[in-house]
């Protein structure tokens, strides 16, 4: 079957595509490059030893998209493609509603001239907000905090009213924890195009010496060692977890929201440390004021996609790390070449 990736250049989709090419399907691409890199679909096809199909399309292009869907009739969709920054989101936050909330209707209105009946969403756990217990099961209140996260909260009601709206349609509604890590080959990872705004990338960067020492955002949470717990997922396991998901759309109609996390959290202070085991180098850092909009601690509950479709997350925060790593050392600056 082809599998549409929209997004599929990026650091999420890219590992998509390879889980999607290793369990039998083909992927194709769809992506604007817009924070992503076409070096990226090259070392694809390394790694595939084949070449991957790819246009270089905005899901906003409505034309565009239409005559792609028309060309390669795909029996599934994985639908990546949108921005992600929260604090950008906060700046210009109708720049992310019509990206994001288009872009969606977009793909959904391509698939329906097409007859795909089948779609895997990039969810975020940022729709559930505040945690009101933890872990966060599927079941939580949702109650996003940000622009982006309100994005994914709305795109997640369109995919139902979507489903309602006809017959044998199937839809995964997949909430991602913290992804970092990358393929054990270093041929592809995150590659964020400017200031790195998550805490792996910033890490990668006080390793390789491009910033002196890693700001580490409050010390005084309510949490074990008082820095934010996190629940990181190797993004090769969140990639098995669209496979997962992929086959569960195949044999289902209806929509299923699933988490993607370990369920196991860590502190700001324990990635650290599990970074500096992995790489062998030190990481200074300074404990600053607390990042607005943060919350103190969340994980996920798991059990769900595990019970329902047999995933489960097996790559360990060491391991996570190790990749993180493997990748910088091996691209000091990412896809540029
Ligand atoms: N942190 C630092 N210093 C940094 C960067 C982060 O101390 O330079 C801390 C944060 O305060 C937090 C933890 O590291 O405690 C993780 O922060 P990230 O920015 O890596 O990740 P977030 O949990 O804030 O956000 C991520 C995604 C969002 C998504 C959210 C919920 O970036 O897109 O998870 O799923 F919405």
């Amino acid at each position: 079957m082809k599998v549409i990736i929209t997004g599929g250049a990026g650091y999420i989709g890219s590992h998509v595509c390879l889980a999607v090419h290793r369990s039998g399907h083909t992927p194709v691409i769809i992506d604007n490059f817009s924070n992503s890199s076409p070096a990226c679909v090259r070392r694809l096809g390394e790694l595939i030893d084949d070449v991957v199909e790819c246009h270089n399309v905005d899901v906003c292009d409505a034309g565009m998209l239409n005559d792609v869907f028309a060309a390669v009739l795909p029996g599934a969709v994985i639908h990546c493609a949108g921005l992600k920054a929260v604090g950008e989101s906060f700046a210009d936050p109708l720049h992310y509603y019509e990206k994001n909330i288009l872009g969606a209707v977009n793909v959904l209105r391509a698939m329906d001239v097409v007859g795909t009946s089948r779609v895997i969403f990039s969810s975020s756990a940022t729709v559930y907000g505040d945690p009101e217990y933890l872990p966060y099961d599927e079941q939580h209140r949702l109650a996003p905090e940000n622009p982006y996260g309100r994005t994914k909260l709305f795109i997640e009601h369109l995919i139902h009213d979507w489903d309602k709206a006809g017959k044998n349609r199937s839809a995964v509604l997949l909430r991602y924890f913290n992804p970092i890590g990358a393929h054990p080959s270093g041929l592809i990872g995150e590659d964020p195009n400017d200031f790195p705004n998550n805490l792996m990338p910033y890490i990668l960067d006080v390793a390789a010496g491009k910033r002196p020492d890693l700001k580490v955002f409050g010390d005084d949470y309510q949490t074990p060692d008082g820095t934010g717990v996190r629940d990181y997922i190797h993004v090769e396991d969140l990639a098995d977890g669209h496979v997962a998901a992929l086959g569960y759309a195949v044999r289902h109609t209806g929509v299923g929201t699933f988490n993607l996390g370990t369920g196991r959290g860590y502190s700001v202070l324990e990635v650290i440390a599990a970074f500096e085991r992995a790489s062998n180098r030190q990481i200074p850092y300074e404990v600053v004021a607390r990042r607005a909009g943060d919350i103190a601690e969340f994980f996920a509950d798991a059990s769900k996609a595990s019970e329902t479709f047999g995933w489960s997350p097996n790559r360990d925060l060491d391991r996570m790390c190790a990749d993180a790593w493997n990748w910088r050392v091996k691209n000091p600056n990412g896809y540029s070449e």
